[in-house]
């Protein structure tokens, strides 16, 4: 798989990542989670994605972690209106990474001018790695371009796939321009896209980018924007962990077979 470098150079991660909104829990529920993480880093899978928000996640990722905390890059996140609280999230999340979080974002941009100044501190201490921002809705990145052009934040997490381009007009760009990691998040439009298939012949354009199915065209879609660092696919199963991580490899989409994806997604 291809390596990227997020928060100008200073961290070097494998394309496609893995996403556990959700999906950690559910693995957990079948009972297993450890083997979804074993399997994401024999896939060659190396950042994971997951925040206060997400449950249990964070607790299960740490006990997934198990002996190989330093196989992978933790990108964890700060959720809550509460400064107080944000300090206790973060402690408690340092002290489940095993005395630091590689990437700590602040999630839906929640109460940011506080929690700013104290991650930047734990960055100082060496407690965090880099400092992102994440949101789901274009109706804040007015607020998450405020905040990128501030220059205190290495990485921004935002949605970007066939049927969700908004990114494309100022927050790619800024991010190129500041030299700012990009974590993808959604790049199967939570599931949505992957329930209506295109059919082999369709798809048979694309073998030769080392596609062999739809859900890799979509990842694959997204990494093809060389803006963009790292892709966080979900999901509960260990055996599509291989089948996502193969999008993480050149040769990348150029504009027509891009343009071709977004046709067999049937965006306009
Ligand atoms: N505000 C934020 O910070 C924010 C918001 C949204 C998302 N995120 C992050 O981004 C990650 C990704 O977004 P997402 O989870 O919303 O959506 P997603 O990754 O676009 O889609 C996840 C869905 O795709 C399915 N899937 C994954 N691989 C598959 C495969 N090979 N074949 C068939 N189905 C497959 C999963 O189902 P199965 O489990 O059944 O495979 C799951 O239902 C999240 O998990 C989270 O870490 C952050």
């Amino acid at each position: 798989m291809e390596n990227r470098s997020l928060g100008r150079g200073r961290v070097s991660v494998p394309a496609v990542g893995l996403g556990t909104w959700r999906r950690l829990e559910a693995a957990a529920a079948a009972g297993r989670h450890r083997e979804l993480i074993d399997t994401a880093i024999a896939a060659g899978i190396r950042l994971v994605d997951t925040s206060p928000m997400y449950g249990a996640a964070e607790r299960l990722l740490a006990d997934a972690l198990d002996g190989k905390r330093d196989q992978v890059v933790v990108a964890d996140k700060v959720w809550t209106a509460s400064p107080e609280e944000g300090v206790v999230q973060l402690a408690r999340a340092v002290n489940w990474y095993g005395g630091r979080v590689d990437l700590m974002q602040i999630h839906n941009l929640v109460a940011w001018p506080a929690h700013l100044p104290m991650l930047e501190a734990a960055r100082a201490q060496g407690r965090v790695g880099l400092i992102g921002a994440t949101h789901y809705s274009s109706a804040a990145f007015p607020e998450l371009v405020d905040l990128m052009a501030t220059g205190r934040i290495d990485t921004v997490q935002v949605p970007y796939n066939p049927l969700q381009r908004e990114v494309e007009r100022t927050i790619l760009p800024l991010a190129e321009e500041l030299g700012l990691g990009v974590l993808l998040m959604r790049p199967l439009g939570e599931g949505r896209l992957v329930r209506r298939q295109p059919s082999p012949a369709e798809l048979a354009p694309l073998h030769a980018f080392g596609v062999t199915t739809w859900v890799q065209a979509l990842i694959k879609w997204g990494l093809s924007d060389l803006r963009v660092h790292v892709s966080l696919a979900a999901t509960a199963h260990p055996d599509r962990l291989l089948e996502n991580a193969a999008a993480g490899s050149p040769p990348w989409f150029g504009p027509e077979e891009r343009a071709y994806v977004l046709r067999l997604a049937g965006a306009h």
